[in-house]
């Protein structure tokens, strides 16, 4: 076989979240105060992601650590909600705000630059995450303090440990395929 043809290796999101996350750290380019490197969730994943949540009209949907603004614009783009997302990379942050005034929903959403753990989450019904199992970990106490009951929370790929999600899909038109779970916020004890 040529190997100039050989098919290229393909490669899931997580393996790349991975392999990027050892090679960002490697050369120190990770943006400072970041804890892991910008890789973005597929719009058939993000699609997923927003159905599984069921996210409507009446929801404010926060992405924590939002790269390129692709969840929050699609769901105000698709599903009608208000969202917010919060990005360490304020150049991230500018792009976002860009393409959210071309979608055409500017009124309705808006990026931060911060840091997700600094961040209130006290009027977000959902909230989306790719990010890694130790943080979904560490933001576990977080999420289940300032969150209203009956809230939603998803992530890509990264579950929450001994949380037991509520649902988790496989995302099926992807090799490998993608990983989302659910999990709401149960009534205050
Ligand atoms: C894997 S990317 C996910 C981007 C987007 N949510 C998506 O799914 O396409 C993770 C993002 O989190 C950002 N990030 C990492 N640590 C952060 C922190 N402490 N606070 C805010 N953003 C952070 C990174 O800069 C990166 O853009």
């Amino acid at each position: 076989m040529n190997p100039s043809r050989a098919p290229a290796p393909r490669v899931g999101c997580s393996t790349a979240l991975l392999i990027c996350a050892v090679l960002v750290g490697a050369a120190g380019c990770l943006y400072p105060g970041a804890e892991v490197p910008y890789v973005q969730t597929p719009s058939d994943v993000v699609t997923a992601m927003l159905r599984l949540a069921n996210v409507s009209a009446t929801d404010v949907v926060y992405d924590l650590g939002s790269g390129d603004g692709r969840l929050v614009i699609a769901a105000a783009r698709d599903f009608g909600a208000r969202g917010v997302g919060v990005e360490i990379d304020p150049g991230l942050v500018a792009q976002s705000t860009e393409s959210a005034r071309r979608a055409g929903v500017a009124d309705r959403v808006a990026f931060r630059a911060g840091d997700l753990f600094q961040t209130d989450l006290s009027d977000a019904t959902v909230v989306t995450l790719y990010l890694s199992p130790e943080i979904n970990q560490r933001l576990r106490p977080k999420l289940l303090r300032e969150l209203r009951p009956g809230a939603r929370i998803v992530s890509h790929d990264f579950d929450m440990g001994d949380w037991v999600p509520s649902q988790t899909i496989r995302v099926p038109s992807r090799d490998p395929t993608s990983t989302v779970f659910l999990w709401l916020i149960p009534p205050k004890s």
